[in-house]
């Protein structure tokens, strides 16, 4: 509940909390919450993708990921996608993470691309539930495999 209400504070994509007990339940290790005395500040829901199409890798992705206003940029927010991609490729042998990102956000895509190293694999026009454009981004989780 406490994700739930971050991310109702931060993202206009929201979930019932029946999906997010689904990614818990079913991948437990790959969602993670930042804590502050109690208070979840952030969090990333993360998942193995279950619809992986032929000749396609298995594959993890970022269902959501948000940072409460006053804790952004003290780097919760790339600790949160470290962890969930290292339990990704260990637990789950993922060969890379997936996620889409609007192409006006600019913090996200800053974390993502400049920081994380993700790359642009396609834009899906319209894929937000306003029309705007995402951009399909993944990151290769090889390195990472043991
Ligand atoms: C995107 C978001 C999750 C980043 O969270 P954060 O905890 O502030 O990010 P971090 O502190 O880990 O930042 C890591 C790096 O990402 C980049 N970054 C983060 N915020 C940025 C911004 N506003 N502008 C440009 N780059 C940014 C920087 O490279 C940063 O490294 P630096 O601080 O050393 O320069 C946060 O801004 C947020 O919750 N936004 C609203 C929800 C959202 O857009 N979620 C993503 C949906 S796809």
């Amino acid at each position: 509940m406490g994700m739930q209400a971050c991310n109702l504070h931060n993202l206009p994509e929201n979930y019932t909390l029946k999906y997010y007990m689904y990614h818990s339940l079913t991948w437990p290790q790959l969602s993670y919450v930042a804590e502050d005395e109690g208070k979840i500040v952030g969090y990333i829901l993360a998942k193995m993708e279950e619809d992986v199409s032929e000749g396609d890798e298995s594959h993890g992705h970022v269902t959501s990921i948000s940072v409460l206003r006053s804790y952004r940029r003290l780097g919760l927010a790339k600790r949160l996608m470290i962890q969930s991609q290292e339990a990704m490729a260990t637990v789950y042998k993922a060969a890379y993470v997936s996620l889409h990102v609007r192409k006006s956000n600019r913090a996200a895509l800053g974390l993502y691309r400049d920081t994380l190293g993700f790359t642009i694999k396609d834009i899906e026009k319209g894929y937000y539930a306003d029309g705007e454009d995402a951009y399909a981004m993944r990151l290769s989780l090889k390195h990472l495999a043991r």
